[in-house]
């Protein structure tokens, strides 16, 4: 029996792909494989308030942003709930409120979807579970990314791990479309608490939303490499995390960045998300390495963020290289420090 009323309150983290996930089929499945580290300090908080209601013929919720009323985000919202639905069939029968905060400024240009759409599909289930008490904690990890794939598909790799996979390979167990699962082979030491500083070159809307981006892959001239080769970087990388590799983690990282970009720089209609600073911080990037022996590089999303990625041994220097030479290209010099996480958790 589900409860008349009652609230659940959960965070989950953001996450950073080494390999990237963009392309997508049928109910946001993937078109190839991606890895992530999962985030510590950029997260959503979400508390769902929950009261049952009379008539079931339509959702009905509210949305608040650090306690402002957000309409703007209903629509994304109601798409959600529309396609979770068969999932969680109980949706119709209650008035919603959910309020949300996220620890990264708003409007910082970081994609807040992976932990907001992963929160918020944590506390639905939360809500399913109380009425069903045999559900596994494995059973209700797997369905939380299988619900928030549905919101956004990288918020698939936000439940739990500090590695996250998603999408179906050959070189990883249980491996799936449908949802995340912790890489849990051992992991080399240094990556334990890898680093990921965060510089926000821009901090305005996106040009691209995701959807309209990985639609650009549809009729992508490069589309069917540009697959094959995130699942041979998958498939590398995963022996790079177990061997401590650095050299090899670079490459494949960096790569798989710029593979992105070149992914949009070359779709119909064309993108460029990277702004000059971005480029000036790759360069100087490049540079540091060369000169320090660094094992620091960089990644991107779909945007023209850079994410700095470095271990853990080296964050005293980074950080000197990062306020004395990176700060300048970063707008009002905002910066985020953060490092890999375990995942969310109910609060
Ligand atoms: O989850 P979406 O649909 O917003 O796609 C995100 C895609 C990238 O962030 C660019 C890459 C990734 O794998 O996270």
């Amino acid at each position: 029996q589900l409860p008349e009323k009652g609230e659940v309150k959960w965070e989950s983290p953001s996450n950073i792909a080494l390999v990237k996930y963009w392309g997508k089929y049928g109910e946001q499945l993937p078109k190839n494989s991606s890895i992530s580290f999962t985030l510590s300090h950029c997260k959503t908080t979400t508390q769902l308030s929950y009261q049952k209601k009379n008539s079931s013929q339509k959702f009905s919720f509210e949305v608040y942003l650090d306690g402002n009323r957000t309409e703007s985000f209903e629509p994304k919202i109601e798409k959600f709930f529309e396609r979770i639905e068969k999932y969680l069939p109980f949706l119709k029968d209650y008035h919603f409120k959910i309020e949300t905060q996220n620890s990264f400024p708003h409007s910082s240009g970081i994609a807040s979807s992976a932990s907001g759409m992963s929160a918020l599909a944590l506390c639905l289930l939360a809500l399913e579970r109380q009425a069903n008490s045999v559900m596994t904690d494995d059973f209700f990890n797997q369905k939380a990314s299988f619900l928030a794939r549905l919101g956004s598909g990288s918020a698939a790799r936000s439940i739990k791990g500090n590695l996250v996979v998603w999408g179906e390979h050959t070189a990883v167990n249980k491996s799936s479309n449908l949802y995340g699962v912790e890489f849990s082979d051992k992991v080399h030491e240094v990556f334990k608490n890898y680093q990921d500083t965060i510089l926000l070159v821009d901090r305005g809307e996106k040009q691209v939303s995701s959807t309209v981006g990985h639609n650009l892959m549809y009729n992508h001239p490069f589309a069917e490499q540009r697959f094959l080769q995130a699942n041979s970087n998958l498939e590398k990388i995963l022996t790079v995390l177990q061997s401590g590799n650095l050299d090899e983690f670079i490459f494949i990282v960096e790569q798989e960045a710029l593979s992105l970009h070149a992914m949009m720089m070359s779709s119909s209609p064309y993108f460029i998300l990277m702004k000059p600073n971005t480029l000036e911080i790759i360069n100087k990037i490049w540079e540091y390495r060369e000169t320090h022996k660094s094992k620091i590089c960089f990644t991107l999303d779909a945007g023209a963020n850079v994410h700095v990625l470095y271990p853990e041994n080296e964050k005293a220097k980074v950080l000197d290289f990062i306020k004395n030479q990176l700060v300048g290209y970063c707008q009002k010099g905002m910066y985020i420090c953060d490092e890999v996480g375990f995942g969310a958790k109910p609060l």
